[in-house]
Formats: structure tokens, C-alpha cells, sequence
């Protein structure tokens, strides 16, 4: 349904005279059917955010193509009929309600903008229907304003209002982690819902454990790169990349946001490889790496499994 052919994106930063680029995302290629939800982990900076932004229309690719059904998303030049079946939810829930309408008025704009064809008595009973199916109860919040409601209870407003446009994909950018630990509960099990109609989830998160509580698939991201990919059983119960293998054991420290803890490199023929280009950017972290370690690609290790590591 939604697919991403060798995607990259460089930023530009730096200023005048000291002009850098950071590839934030490298050639990578996934994709997510109908009724699946693909989680990418990958710790901080690692360009998460950057494919969600991509996949939303917000930021361009500088190469590659997301692909919608086959058709380029950037080459769809209707907002309107893109964002109808593309959506996007943040971590601050906030930041996409308008602030001065109640919830009534934003479920009727819906309709208005995305859902004409639907009677005005009929909406009014898949807006209960939906907010029922979110755990949430119509009477306790179509009257509220945004700042009247909680965290969680917004996060899940947003996926009704996803459910109620029937979207086809939604990429859910760290929904839970700003939430208390049932209410996160509460809002995964309101985005199963979403997948239950059919929609492409990209579920963008630290958590592991969530990862494998919702997800079909998983891709993980190193400094842009996908170092390992595949079904979330297959990867979860053998982990073949150092980098999946050690996030794996740091499970039980979850709600801590991954550092970038980089350990100290004493091996001088790894510190030498650092600085050559084409080398695995695991290099620098990695227990089994050496100067071989040369442009790794993903390799088919089993069905729906896949590693880049050429020591494999
Ligand atoms: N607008 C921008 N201009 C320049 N660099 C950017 C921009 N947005 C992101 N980056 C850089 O791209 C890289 C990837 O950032 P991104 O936000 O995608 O990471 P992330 O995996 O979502 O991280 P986090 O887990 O902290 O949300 C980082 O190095 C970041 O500094
Ligand atoms: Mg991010």
C-alpha cells in the first residue's frame, strides 16, 4: 500500500562558511499493507521523525519516492485528496487541535471538508460509534474544549478522527510518550482499531515493548540506515545485528531514551576504518566489527528477515 523506494534526505546545516550536510536518512526501502503496523525504532537522531515527515508530505525526499498504490505521494498535487487518506499524530496532541473549537465542532469540519457525502443524523452516530470503539465517552467530551481534555484522551480524539476519515495510512510519531503507562494501554489498543479497517500504521517509537505489543513489522534505523528488518516475531526472537541484538537487552530500560552512549574506541585499526568512507556506520560501536566491515546491505537471513551486516 505505502512504499519506500531507496528514500534519502540531507539537510543542509552549518552556516555560511562552515556549510555541513547530514544525511538523516539513507536509501531506505520498506513497506507497510493494508491492516499493518510497521514500527521503526532506532534511537535518537537516528531519522525516525524525518521518513514519518516524508511520508506526510511535510519535508521533501532529496532521493528516492514514496510510493501510495504505485503513485509517487509528491506527485499527487491535491492536498486535500492526499491528506484524506494519509495522516499524521504527534507526540504533543496538542499542537493538532485547534484550540478555540470544542470537539463537536472538529468532528462536524470533518465531515464538512472530508465527508460530505454523509448525512448530517448518520455522522452524528459514527462520531458515538467511533468514540466508543477509542474508549472514549461522546457525552464526556463532545462538549469539551482541547485544553478541557487529557494527553491520552486527545491522542485517541486524533485516531477517531482518523477512523471516522476511514484513512489508509496513518504514521503515529511517538504517540505514547508523553502518556502515563495505562493510559499508553488506552491509546495502542485505540490504534488497533485503525488497523482493523485496513489501515497502513507506521508506528514510530522508543518502546520496544509496544513495538512487539502492535506491530506486524519492524525496522530498525541506524544513523539513517535500516540495519535489520522483517517480522516482528522473527526479529524479536533472533536479533542478528549487534546494534538490534544490544537494544534488545536494554529492554527492561525502556522509558529511558536511548543515548547515544558511544564507547570508546581503543582498537586503532577500527579508529583508522572510522574515517574511510563506505564503512558501516556501526563500526565505532560494534563488538565484532572490523575493517572488513565494507558497505553492508541487507541480506535475506529467513523468510520476512533481513540483516545488513557482512559479517553474517
Ligand atoms: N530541519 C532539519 N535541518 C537539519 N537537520 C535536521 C532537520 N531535521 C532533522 N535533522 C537532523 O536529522 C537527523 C535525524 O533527525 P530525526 O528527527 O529524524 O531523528 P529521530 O530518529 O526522529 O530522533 P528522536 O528519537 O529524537 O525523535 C538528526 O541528526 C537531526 O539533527
Ligand atoms: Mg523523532
Amino acid at each position: 500500500m505505502i512504499k519506500a523506494k531507496n528514500l534519502t534526505k540531507v539537510f543542509n546545516s552549518g552556516f555560511l562558511f562552515s556549510k555541513n550536510t547530514i544525511t538523516a536518512v539513507d536509501e531506505v526501502n520498506f513497506e507497510i499493507g493494508k491492516g499493518e503496523i510497521l514500527a521503526l525504532v532506532g534511537e535518537s537522531g537516528s531519522g525516525k521523525s524525518t521518513i514519518g515527515k516524508m511520508m506526510l508530505k511535510l519535508l521533501k525526499p532529496s532521493g528516492g519516492q514514496i510510493l501510495l498504490e504505485d503513485k509517487d505521494i509528491f506527485s499527487i498535487s491535491n492536498n486535500k485528496e492526499f491528506y484524506s487518506k494519509v495522516q499524521g499524530i504527534f507526540q504533543d496532541p496538542y499542537s493538532s487541535f485547534n484550540p478555540i473549537f470544542k470537539v463537536n465542532r472538529i468532528f462536524k469540519l470533518v465531515r464538512q471538508s472530508f465527508k460530505k457525502e454523509v448525512p448530517a443524523s448518520e455522522w452524528n452516530d459514527r462520531v458515538e460509534n467511533v468514540l466508543k470503539k477509542v474508549g472514549l465517552n461522546a457525552g464526556d467530551v463532545l462538549n469539551k474544549y482541547i485544553h478541557q481534555l487529557s494527553g491520552g484522551q486527545l491522542q485517541r480524539l486524533l485516531i477517531a478522527r482518523a477512523l471516522l476519515m476511514d484513512v489508509e495510512v496513518l504514521v503515529a510519531d511517538e504517540i505514547t510518550s508523553m502518556l502515563d503507562a495505562s493510559t499508553r494501554v488506552d491509546v495502542l489498543e485505540a490504534l488497533l482499531s485503525l488497523k482493523e479497517i485496513g489501515a497502513a500504521i507506521m508506528f514510530i517509537t522508543h518502546d520496544l515493548s509496544q513495538a512487539y505489543y502492535i506491530s506486524d513489522k519492524i525496522v530498525v534505523l541506524y544513523r539513517g540506515s535500516i540495519v535489520e528488518m522483517g517480522s516482528i516475531e522473527k526479529v524479536f526472537s533472533n536479533p542478528r545485528h549487534p546494534y538490534t541484538q544490544m537494544l534488545l537487552d536494554s529492554i527492561p530500560q525502556l522509558d529511558r531514551k536511548w543515548e547515544t552512549d558511544r564507547i570508546d574506541i581503543e582498537d586503532s585499526d577500527k579508529k583508522q576504518a572510522i574515517w574511510k568512507e563506505g564503512l558501516c556506520k556501526y563500526i565505532d560501536r560494534c563488538p565484532i566489527a572490523d575493517t572488513s566491515c565494507f558497505k553492508p546491505t541487507l541480506k535475506l537471513v529467513e523468510e520476512d528477515h533481513y540483516v545488513a551486516c557482512v559479517k553474517l
